[in-house]
């Protein structure tokens, strides 16, 4: 059992500021590299590719205001695009999955960090192959502060942990397979969290702001906190707070025993350790979610080694009972309908197009500033489908035809990928804005995502 690797945090080349302008505008570099890690305990190092020789790659903190010029070099092995997971990008720097860096060439993305405080991450891509290079480590975490999130004394520092969970495969020689099951999925077999198979994590007894990422490429989790006591009695797990979701901060945190999650998904959950000084919490994860295929030990994620005293008190009070505000809903809404399902030649299609056909990919056209009604159907009720859509923070408004609810922390907050399980229709209320251009949405099981179920829309200013 190895401790939880802690990402190293991004710091600027430089800042750029204006004359007669407020602009604060930050300038980073990346390079896109292979490295090797000894990651598997007794097999030989793996081959990854990465963010800086890491993975996940280093972690961005963004403040609010400070926008951002980050160029990627990819001196990897192969074509590269580099998606910011979260945030509203231009669209020519949303990573595009046709609009690819070769190997020796760099882009330089610009964001604009203009959206309230959330949980964001970045990763490849590249069409065709975005699976296997967020597999094989193109993925990191770009985390945006705003200043009131900043007042509402949330853990912070040491106590606000990032967690990337993934699932993978290993050859005997400490490579990674990457088999897709007939192009189904890669549901893995060994849990990483930040790149480590089942590590642990000190704690100390106090509250903790724990940012999950379902960074999988197929697996869904549900997730629960047990202290070690009672394993194997799941309903004791703890209770906890899930304050935050894709789009940032609840208006209220919502409790809660379990939390599940598809691919892209994120949540914040503040957990309070002080209960159990001493003692072992493992984060679990159900069997027999969605459509994963398990094994013998897709059961434990990691374990949180709680120690007897706490050095810091600050930020520890308990989570506010109003998080912040969020503009209310709109009441009328354009209603589009959208069918994932896989066709006869075994690709998994949107409205039967994929990426591939260049010429229909564009599905829809929304006029800047609308706000649309998705209606997201699950055709053949074949398989789990996270649906991603870019640039938009989305409600979820309801789920029918499988689990037949919209579960509470799934609707307190802003989205921007929704679990579609096999047999289920979800409607998502989104506003296309607030840029112009053509953005991709997709299935976000990376295998269903590079064969072929990746679609874009265009939003024009132009009426329809
Ligand atoms: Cu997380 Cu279109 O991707
Ligand atoms: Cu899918």
């Amino acid at each position: 059992e190895y401790p939880l690797p802690i990402s190293t945090t991004k710091t600027p080349e430089l800042t750029w500021t204006g004359n007669y302008s407020n602009a604060v505008i930050d300038y980073y570099e990346v390079e896109i590299k292979e490295f090797t890690k000894q990651v598997y305990p007794n097999l030989p190092a793996t081959p990854l590719v990465g963010y800086d020789g890491e993975s996940p790659g280093p972690t961005f903190m963004m403040q609010n205001g400070r926008e951002a010029v980050v160029r990627f070099t990819n001196n990897g092995p192969s074509k590269s695009s580099v998606h910011v997971h979260g945030q509203y990008n231009r669209a020519p720097f949303d990573g595009w999955a046709a609009a690819t860096s070769n190997p020796g060439q760099y882009k330089d993305y610009y964001y604009p960090n203009a959206q309230n405080a959330r949980t964001i991450w970045y990763h490849d891509h590249s069409e065709y192959t975005t699976g296997e290079n967020a597999y094989r480590g193109q993925e990191g975490f770009y985390l945006l502060h705003d200043s009131q999130e900043q007042s509402l004394g949330l853990p912070s520092g040491d106590y606000d942990v990032a967690l990337a969970i993934a699932s993978k495969v290993y050859n005997k020689d400490g490579t990674l397979l990457f088999d897709t099951n007939n192009n189904t999925g890669l549901w893995g077999d060994i849990i990483h969290v930040n790149g480590q198979p089942w590590p642990y994590l000190e704690v100390e007894p106090r509250k903790y702001r724990l940012r999950l990422l379902n960074g999988a490429v197929s697996r869904t989790f549900q997730l629960s906190f047990v202290p070690d006591e009672i394993m194997g009695f799941g309903s004791n797990s703890i209770e906890f707070q899930v304050i935050a979701s894709d789009g940032g901060l609840f208006e209220h945190p919502v409790t809660t025993k379990y939390l599940a999650f598809s691919m892209g998904e994120r949540y914040e959950a503040v957990v309070d350790f002080s209960n159990y000084k001493g003692q072992n919490i493992t984060l679990r994860n159900e069997r027999g979610m969605g459509e994963n295929a398990d094994y013998a030990a897709t059961d434990f994620i990691m374990r949180f080694a709680v120690g007897e005293t706490v050095t810091d008190d600050s930020n520890n009070d308990d989570v506010p009972e109003t998080l912040r505000t969020m503009t209310p809903a709109p009441n009328t809404a354009i209603s589009k309908d959208f069918t994932f399902e896989r066709n006869d030649a075994g690709d998994w299609v949107i409205n039967g197009v994929g990426f591939s056909d260049i010429e229909h990919r564009i599905l829809t056209r929304p006029k800047e500033g609308d706000d649309e009604i998705w209606v997201l159907h699950n055709g053949n009720g074949n398989g789990t489908h996270p649906v991603h859509i870019h640039l938009v923070d989305f409600r979820i408004r309801s789920r029918s035809g499988g689990r037949n609810e919209v579960l509470p922390y799934e609707s307190a907050g802003m989205k921007d990928v929704v679990w579609l399980a096999g047999g289920e229709t979800v409607e998502v209320l989104a506003r296309y804005a607030p840029w112009d251009g053509v953005y991709m949405f997709h299935c976000h099981n990376l295998v269903h995502e590079d064969h072929d179920m990746l679609v874009a829309f265009n939003v024009t200013q132009l009426e329809q």
